[in-house]
């Protein structure tokens, strides 16, 4: 996510916004820079890479100015770049725009504007602002602002000022959090707590809809619907290494409660509702090509693989083709068979794992059409496959992947329907069921947030137990070796996901009253047969923990813990049915005294093999 900082007030704005930008470096970035207002002069200052290079470029260039707006870019649309960077500019340089978030309907918005002789520097959706502000700028900032958003459609938290009205920072913000500092006599704005700390702990967090203006003299928020609004600040009492990751305790824990909003920002301009359909332009598969494909071979590591073995099954029910997911450092000692009518896509969240990386190197060499699906612009792997769709997760600055995960599984699923599409292999009318559930997911996964304290205290009689096995069948088989990887990864308790269906050809010797057991048992296709193993499981005396569907009796008479979610469709079961399992894992090892964001031995990007 890009970091943003505003400030208007009697000090220097520009050394405000660099140390405010360097109190945001958390959040990732791969470029920045600030403009200042001075006698009626915008002082614009941009670099690509780390903020030592903005602070260079200062170093030569100097600004000065007591109003000014500064910006950490993680780029979404257009390679990081000098001029893709922000702040961004309107055709002569008088309205500067900063921005978080994404402008669904910029395509649209910048013909308009061009047709009109709007001039563009960049590749960025955010530059659109910038013009269309300009379009109805007539000296009133403020107006020009609520005129332009009328048109926009996405998400935004946006920081704007003007070299003709040069006493206001005006702020908006739709879906992407902006927060207001209140010192005495200047304000502050920023995309999160921690540059406001060293100023004030005075804030108010802006709402969904609302417009700040601030000035010198003070700060006036209107709501959506332009009414005043009075709202006092709040006093924030974090201190600086809580506010960096938004008052969680961990960026784990922050980043699975960020899942709803992952899942959101994944789907955003991705599919239309009149009528139902998905639009994966970006995946450089056009309807022929589509239809020519024989076989689609999904490859990737750890929990980017486990997010392609279900990618799998929805692909090959859905687009009916052949579909096989691989362990990316197995397929590099298959000798595949593999040309222009495979469709090899890799998954991966850093786009730098090497093992991922030489399977799409071995793809591209054999002829293949190679897609990457990946959360970080500019990687190696986006860089080498023909086509990216990326997951909009934000920086993910866990070891464990949990929101990238749920981006990944929401990508492969909007994949999967556009080849069901693409092919005619899937009905309109189905396309439009599974979008229609698709896109109450988030809601889902919401419910399942709010039953936090529920899965903490089960994971308090579990914390000390040294083995777990995770069972699933079908598309939550998948989750079972997720769970596993979680529990794992970040608690160092040895923990096996396998099929429920092999329970007799083996794991079942390992089942007494030591092995707690980790049943996915939600309402499905395969339910009645995961009742019946968590019976098999009880009849030898052990232990389950059953994620199972809001309701069901059967399950909670048998299972001894039962992990609630609401019901789902079969298909999308698993993005919701992984959030209990993230967050029991979380805890566990919080219990267990464990670095739950640097597991031991583990890096967050495996480069090397
Ligand atoms: C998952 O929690 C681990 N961090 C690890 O398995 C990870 O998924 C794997 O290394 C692949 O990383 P990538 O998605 O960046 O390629």
């Amino acid at each position: 996510m890009c970091g943003i900082v505003g400030y208007i007030g009697s000090r220097e704005a520009g050394e405000v916004l660099l140390q405010g930008l360097k109190r945001l470096e958390y959040r990732g970035y791969d470029s920045a820079g600030l403009a200042v207002l001075a006698n009626g002069q915008v002082q614009l200052r941009r670099s690509v890479g780390k903020l030592s290079a903005l602070a260079a470029v200062l170093e030569r260039q100097p600004v000065t100015g007591h109003v000014g707006l500064g910006h950490t870019r993680w780029a979404t649309h257009g390679r990081p770049s000098e001029e893709n960077a922000h702040p961004h500019a309107s055709c002569h340089g008088e309205i500067i725009v900063v921005h978080n978030g994404i402008i669904e309907n910029y395509p649209a918005l910048k013909q308009t504007l061009l047709a009109d002789g709007h001039r563009f520097q960049s590749e960025t959706d955010t530059e659109v602002l910038a013009h269309l502000i300009e379009k109805y700028f007539q000296g009133d900032l403020l107006s020009a602002v609520r005129q332009a958003l009328a048109h926009v459609q996405g998400s935004y938290a946006l920081g704007v000022i003007a070299r003709d009205d040069p006493h206001r920072v005006v702020a908006a913000r739709q879906d992407c959090p902006l927060v207001v500092g209140f010192g005495s006599g200047e304000f502050f704005l920023a995309s999160d707590v921690p540059p406001l700390l060293p100023y004030t702990r005075r804030m108010t967090f802006l709402e969904d809809g609302e417009i700040a203006v601030l000035t010198p003299e003070g700060v006036q928020l209107w709501d959506a619907q332009g009414r005043s609004v009075d709202r006092s600040p709040l006093e924030i009492a974090w201190d600086r290494r809580l506010a960096e990751k938004g008052g969680f305790k961990h960026f784990m824990l922050k980043e699975i409660f960020e899942q709803d909003r992952a899942i959101q920002d994944t789907l955003r301009g991705r599919f239309t509702s009149h009528p139902w359909r998905v639009q994966l332009d970006e995946a450089g598969l056009d309807v022929e090509t589509a239809q020519r494909l024989q076989q689609v071979i999904i490859v990737a590591c750890g929990t980017s693989f486990h997010a392609g073995l279900i990618g799998r099954i929805l692909c090959e029910t859905w687009g009916r083709l052949p579909v096989t997911a691989e362990i990316a450092s197995e397929f590099r000692y298959r000798s595949p068979f593999l040309d222009d009518r495979t469709l090899l896509v890799v998954v991966t969240q850093s786009g730098e794992t090497a093992d991922t990386l030489a399977a799409l190197r071995e793809g591209k060499r054999r002829g293949a059409r190679c897609l990457a699906i990946c959360n970080v612009v500019g990687s190696s792997a986006t860089r080498e496959a023909h086509a990216v769709l990326y997951t909009h997760c934000g920086p993910e600055i866990g070891v464990a992947s949990t929101k990238a995960f749920s981006g990944q599984l929401t990508t492969l699923t909007l994949l999967a329907l556009y080849l069901g599409q693409a092919r005619g292999t899937l009905t309109e009318s189905d396309a439009e069921i599974i979008l229609q559930a698709l896109v109450r997911i988030p809601k889902m996964v919401r419910l399942v947030l709010e039953r936090h304290p529920a899965i903490e205290a089960i994971a308090r009689q579990f914390a000390k137990r040294s083995h777990f096995l995770y069972l699933g069948r079908h598309v939550n088989y998948p989750i079972a070796l997720e769970g596993a990887l979680k529990l794992k990864e970040i608690s160092y308790i040895h923990a096996e996901g396998s099929p429920a269906g092999e329970m007799k050809h083996g794991p079942i010797a390992l089942i007494d009253e030591t092995m707690p057991v980790l049943m996915l048992a939600t309402r499905s296709s395969v339910y009645e047969k995961l009742l019946s193993n968590v019976q098999e499981v009880r009849a030898r005396g052990g232990v389950v923990i059953a994620v199972a569907t809001d309701g069901d009796e059967r399950i909670a008479a048998e299972a001894q813990h039962v992990l609630w979610v609401p019901e789902v469709m079969e298909w999308l079961s698993p993005i919701v049915n992984v959030i209990p399992l993230q967050l029991l894992a979380y805890h566990i090892a919080v219990l267990r005294g464990c670095d739950v964001d640097q597991p031991r031995n583990l890096a967050k990007s495996v480069t090397v093999e």
